[in-house]
């Protein structure tokens, strides 16, 4: 089965998980894409619920499915949000943010009593880092910020660089208006200390680390969906 149908397949085990009258954050990603495209047929279906968005990308499917994107600001506390990882480890630790959102994601993922990571089973890893850690820095004098964040990581033994992201020969800004530095840190074996390292550092907006967050992750897989929980 390929990525693509076994993301599919979460994304649509997801809305198992909904029910009428909830608060609900749509992730951002290929993933929570089918997630989306499954609120928009049970709401056509008459499912009632209020929905807030990660990220521009997300608001634009979601409104071209006809779905109305409330402003998280005016709903407060989420019942639930859905959204996909580029890395799910042990506890259900995740790396999140190769697709940018990773600010946005974190704020509504703070705001849900609870959250659901959908993914491919090519997700799951038995220890974060082989996937590049996105960093979301401050634009304003980020040179003193990365040699900052180069200290954190030597600190915790990762000898990589981060790299600036780029879009089309560009900087990918983010919908914050921030820059995005990767960082391929190889094995990450404290994730905790890093994250907290990373978040105390001036300059660095948010981080990719997504720890103690998720409730329960649904994975698809050759035979159909995986439930893991931390
Ligand atoms: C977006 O910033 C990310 O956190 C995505 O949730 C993550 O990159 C997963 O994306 P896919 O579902 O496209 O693999």
């Amino acid at each position: 089965m390929s990525a693509d149908t076994q993301k599919q397949a979460a994304g649509l085990a997801a809305i198992d998980h909904i029910e009428s009258g909830m608060k609900v954050g749509l992730g951002t990603g290929s993933t929570a894409a089918w997630f989306v495209k499954a609120v928009a047929d049970a709401v056509r279906d008459g499912l009632k619920l209020t929905l807030v968005s990660t990220s521009n990308q997300t608001t634009h499917l979601a409104q071209s499915l006809g779905l109305e994107i409330k402003d998280i600001n005016d709903v407060g506390k989420l019942d639930v949000c859905v959204d996909g990882a580029d890395e799910i480890g042990s506890g259900l630790a995740l790396i999140k943010g190769g697709g940018g959102a990773l600010l946005r994601e974190k704020l509504i993922w703070e705001m849900a009593d609870r959250c659901i990571v959908i993914a491919d089973a090519a997700k799951h890893v038995a220890t974060l880092g082989a996937f590049a850690l996105p960093i979301e820095v401050e634009p304003f004098a980020y040179k003193g910020t990365i040699n900052r964040i180069c200290d954190v990581l030597s600190e915790f033994d990762i000898a990589k660089l981060p790299v600036l992201r780029k879009k089309g020969g560009e900087s990918f800004v983010t919908d914050g208006g921030n820059l995005i530095f990767d960082v391929p840190c190889g094995a990450i074996l404290d994730p905790s200390g890093l994250a907290s390292a990373l978040k105390a550092t001036t300059g660095v907006v948010d981080h990719g680390l997504f720890l103690d967050l998720a409730d329960v992750a649904l994975i698809g897989t050759d035979s159909g969906v995986d439930i893991l929980h931390p």
